[in-house]
């Protein structure tokens, strides 16, 4: 997951693979409260793991309820069978919706059924999100319900430590008009005070019904058959009671899918590999926005699936302009807005006040960040009009604002295909955590991008001036992929030693050691893993970094043979999104073309002290003497040999941190970077 303040996305060329899509985050909280409330305990698999679960999860808990991951990666949760074991507690649930709205309905009438008090509160964002119909719903019903702020909105205080006669005769009516998830919420509520039948009116047309129908379903999985009369009347039967299925899964996120069905839609097909599939969600989901696979087939998409898989390839190009209705997939249109940039005319999304009480107002997030992209957009109380930019020309290079929508972010990652070949910039991408914390891992691994358009920042310099604590550093800042290449030629030493290879320096001037080093090289079994490296199976992240490997490394690294063998190995670091390398050559002959480098110096004492310390931290013996005298022979042997000597590249930028701390290190590096994007302007 990407902890950064932005991502930079390079313009991507095409994509093509298999996607496995994380747990629905509807289906997800809708099971946990649901295994929550039954009698029995319940074994959830593919559950969602994100922040709107996590924060469900820790109300449960802290409302007494017990979950336990299982061996087999379920995670069981004991039901509370309609007991309230905590009878009063004070509910942070961040900016997550899909608790909030069922934790009110369900607390509200636990607590007046138990006379108990529970607060519930969010960020300021969920405190500006209506709940007033709910709170009228449930206040009709005979539940103590404070609004803690402003009337309508959370907080909330429910109940008043007093149990509750409750009205259970005269219909309960509530809105269905501005979220389907007060009625949701009602209806998942409900089945725990159910001694008789219950009415439930929806007053104005039912919006997002798809939603309704995961309810309902959920419900049924669950031993509560409502009963429904069109869309305006459901009827929770007397006796209804929660029973636990046992054991259920979560169907991959159909909204997540959408931004896969669109990248299949509008990505040049990798070659080689046939289109997008997407795994874990398919034709028979219970999902509404699965129906988003009609609206991307209007614009030119060609899908085809299964039960739980589907495929999606590029058809019509450019797509083609569509006018739609989107009630019936409110989440997933969104994409159809990014779509609407590749389209061939203007698009007409209709129908979808709804985003306007979503994370953000969704409507203005939208058109404004379409028109930073050049597209001309017309916007209304309840549609958005985009017209593409008019020629490649018309594109610009964008800082998308995010709003903390974690829609907003998916989907402006897929303007990075546009045809002016700018990349885009995604304001605090780690917003995609709401639902899909690994949404760019996902992404980068199924698109590719011309290599020479791959950002790499090369960090050369002599050993011990810090080029590793700086390059990983910068590395996490930007979310970018981080080559460490000495640690490279660490691997030749120690696996020559493994092999009973010699590496003096007399051996290694004949040319048979040269190349059996040289195989040796290329056939190394290493796996980087994070910070541990792995070689033939074995961790040897430890070993790699002793005096003794660094010495070996510095006598194998003047091979030519090794350094060719290398090659190739250190070529394919350069993914998406980036790469930050350090080393002694990576920006005069590994990355040549790199647009940052920095070549890293400090003197020599300076350094032998850093060693000294870092040593000695480590509960290492050492002696300063020696390490000076061992710097200073390396330090030659790297800048005297033949081949890629250490020197800084002509373009290079010097950086001596005989001064700084390594914060400002980092700042600087960042700084020249920040200086070479095409956002420095923004
Ligand atoms: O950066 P380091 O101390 O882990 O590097 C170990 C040795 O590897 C160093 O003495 C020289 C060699 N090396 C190299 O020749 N080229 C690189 N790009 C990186 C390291």
């Amino acid at each position: 997951m990407y902890s950064i303040d932005h991502l930079d996305i390079p313009p991507l060329k095409s994509a093509g693979g298999a996607v496995r899509l994380p747990g629905s985050k509807s289906i997800s909280n809708r099971v946990l409260l649901l295994a929550a409330l039954s009698v029995g305990h319940t074994d959830i698999t593919d559950l969602l793991d994100s922040d709107d679960t996590r924060v469900m999860l820790a109300a449960l808990a802290q409302l007494g309820c017990r979950i336990e991951p299982q061996d087999d990666g379920a995670l069981r949760v004991h039901g509370l069978g309609g007991a309230l074991p905590v009878k009063t507690a004070q509910l942070f649930l961040g900016n997550a919706g899909t608790a909030m709205r069922p934790l009110t309905a369900a607390l509200a009438l636990l607590a007046s059924q138990h006379g108990g008090a529970f607060e519930l509160s969010g960020i300021a964002r969920m405190h500006e999100r209506p709940i007033g119909d709910l709170v009228d719903a449930l206040r009709q019903l005979g539940c103590p319900v404070d609004c803690l702020g402003q009337e309508g909105y959370p907080p909330l205080r429910l109940g008043n430590g007093q149990p509750q006669a409750l009205n259970l005769d005269a219909p309960i009516r509530v809105r269905g008009d501005v979220s389907s998830q007060f009625l949701t919420a009602l209806l998942l509520a409900l089945p725990l005070v159910a001694r008789k039948d219950i009415h439930i009116d929806v007053v104005g047309e039912l919006i997002s019904r798809p939603y309704i129908e995961i309810t309902l379903n959920l419900l049924e999985r669950f031993g509560v058959q409502v009963q429904r009369d069109g869309w305006s009347r459901f009827t929770i039967p007397a006796g209804s009671r929660y029973t636990s299925p046992g054991r259920i899964p979560v169907e991959g996120d159909a909204s997540s899918a959408s931004y896969f069905i669109a990248l299949g839609a509008l990505a040049p097909a990798t070659p080689g590999r046939d289109g997008i599939t997407i795994e874990g969600v398919g034709l028979a989901s219970i999902q509404g926005d699965i129906r988003f696979v009609e609206a991307a087939r209007l614009m030119g998409a060609q899908i085809t699936g299964e039960a739980n898989r589907l495929h999606i390839r590029r058809g019509l190009w450019p797509l083609k302009a569509i006018e739609l209705d989107c009630n019936h997939i409110p989440d997933a249109a969104m994409t159809l807005a990014v779509m609407a940039l590749y389209a061939d005319g203007t698009t007409t999304l209709r129908n979808i006040a709804s985003w306007r009480v979503k994370e953000t107002d969704r409507i203005v997030a939208m058109a404004t960040e379409c028109r930073k992209l050049g597209a001309t957009v017309e916007e209304g109380a309840d549609f958005i009009r985009i017209t593409p930019p008019a020629t490649p020309a018309h594109w610009r290079a964008a800082s998308i604002h995010t709003y903390d929508d974690h829609r907003v972010a998916m989907c402006f990652s897929l303007a990075a295909f546009n045809p002016a070949s700018l990349p885009v910039r995604i304001e605090d991408p780690k917003c995609v955590a709401k639902t899909f914390p690994d949404y760019f891992e996902a992404l980068f691994d199924v698109c590719q991008a011309d290599a020479a358009r791959i950002p790499v920042i090369c960090i050369d310099g002599p050993t011990a001036s810090g080029k590793g604590t700086l390059a990983a550093e910068v590395a996490q800042r930007l979310g970018y992929h981080l080559l460490d290449s000495g640690a490279l030629y660490r691997l030749v030493g120690l696996a020559a030693g493994k092999a009973g290879l010699s590496t003096a320096e007399d051996d290694l001037r004949q040319p048979e050691q040269a190349q059996r080093l040289g195989t040796l090289a290329s056939g190394l079994q290493v796996r980087f893993d994070g910070p541990r490296i792995w070689l033939d199976g074995v961790d040897v992240s430890d070993a790699l970094r002793s005096e003794v490997a660094g010495m070996a490394a510095s006598r194998v690294s003047a091979v030519p043979e090794v350094r060719a063998a290398l090659l190739t190995l250190q070529h394919g670091f350069r993914r998406l999104p980036g790469l930050v390398a350090d080393g002694r050559d990576m920006g005069t002959v590994i990355f040549p073309d790199a647009p940052l480098k920095v070549y890293l110096t400090a003197s020599a004492e300076q350094r032998a002290q850093r060693r000294y310390k870092q040593l000695i931290s480590k509960g290492i013996a050492a002696n300063i003497t020696s390490l000076l005298a061992d710097l200073e022979k390396r330090d030659h042997r790297d800048s005297s040999r033949a081949h890629a000597p250490l020197k800084p590249a002509e373009d290079a930028l010097q950086l001596d941190n005989s001064g700084l701390d390594v914060e400002q290190s980092v700042q600087q590096v960042l700084n020249w970077w920040q200086g070479k994007t095409v956002f420095s302007g923004n």
